[in-house]
């Protein structure tokens, strides 16, 4: 569906560091022949140290719906090609997957939601405010609407609602506003184009300091894009019933929104006795690890053990 010219960049993008691995290796406790799910399987940088403790009898299964990462994944994982099945797919079709593979109990499962440096340092996938790239956003490039879809043809109201839910936007308004007048004199292509958008709506006073004004309306359309929010629900409830018990679950989020589907649905399960939760508070990065990785500050870290 997306119609824009095409405004090429060439790019390098920053080696992803999986953020938290070391407490993810802690809690998640990958031993000798386990059966683990990494839900979000981006660089395989989680994955590879979970196949480490996995050992040689130890099976992973990798998903993710970006086909260039998953290309990326194999080559970084083609030493343990023979512990390991990678799958381009929804992570809410986990069901689907590991029915395919007859697995139908594993002892662990990770997602580490969001996306990868290799996926926002890439201009062309439309992810960064801060480099000129198409209106893309979509994590899996075969996916039918992507950002410029949505900016494009939704009415103002519509959009009002994704900046309002999804980033949680205070100058909503006045944003949508000033996309659906710039979109009346030609469509809007280019990241750098709704960022300066997203500039002049937001009042001086109003500017967020610690933030980019844009970052809340690319959050948002991101969201609504691959509908994250949606897909996180279906698959916590999905994850729980594909246990063992005493296997766990960990979810590394990002923002606030997926942090709170991620403790009520926990809450929800630990209740009806079906989980325990590890950790009251979801765990946070080491000073030392933000500063080396400061995709890493916004990171909580929220793990359940099935009972
Ligand atoms: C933060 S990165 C994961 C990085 C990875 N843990 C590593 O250490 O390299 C998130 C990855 O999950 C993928 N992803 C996000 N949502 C997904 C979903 N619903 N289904 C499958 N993959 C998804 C993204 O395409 C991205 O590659």
């Amino acid at each position: 569906m997306m119609s824009q010219s095409n405004k090429t960049n060439d790019f390098a993008y920053n080696e992803h560091l999986p953020v938290m691995v070391d407490e993810v290796i802690e809690y998640l406790s990958p031993k000798a022949n386990e059966v683990f799910v990494d839900g979000t399987l981006g660089m395989g940088g989680h994955s590879i140290r979970i196949l480490q403790k996995l050992g040689s009898k130890g099976l992973l299964v990798g998903i993710d719906r970006d086909e260039k990462s998953l290309a990326q994944a194999t080559e970084r994982l083609s030493d343990y090609s023979h512990q390991c099945h990678l799958v381009h797919q929804d992570f809410r079709f986990i069901d689907e997957v590991l029915l395919g593979l007859n697995i139908h109990k594993v002892d662990g499962i990770l997602l580490d939601l969001g996306i990868s440096s290799f996926q926002l340092d890439n201009p062309g996938r439309g992810f960064s405010l801060r480099q000129a790239g198409p209106l893309d956003m979509r994590m899996d490039q075969n996916a039918p609407i992507s950002a410029y879809d949505l900016i494009n043809s939704l009415s103002e109201k519509e959009i009002i609602a994704i900046l309002k839910e999804f980033g949680e936007e205070r100058w909503a308004n006045r944003i949508a506003r000033n996309i659906v007048a710039e979109r009346s004199k030609q469509p809007i292509e280019y990241t750098d184009e709704l960022t300066k958008i997203v500039l002049k709506a937001v009042p001086m006073k109003g500017k967020p300091q610690r933030i980019h004004p844009a970052t809340r309306t690319f959050q948002a359309f991101r969201i609504a894009v691959n509908r994250e929010l949606e897909t996180l629900e279906v698959v916590i409830d999905k994850c729980i019933s594909h246990l063992k018990s005493k296997g766990r679950l960990g979810i590394i989020s990002f923002h606030s929104l997926e942090d709170r589907i991620v403790k009520n649905k926990f809450k929800m399960f630990e209740r009806a006795n079906l989980v325990r939760c590890l950790v009251k508070k979801p765990l946070r990065p080491t000073e030392e690890e933000s500063t080396i990785n400061p995709r890493a500050r916004s990171a909580r870290f929220r793990i359940i053990e099935r009972i």
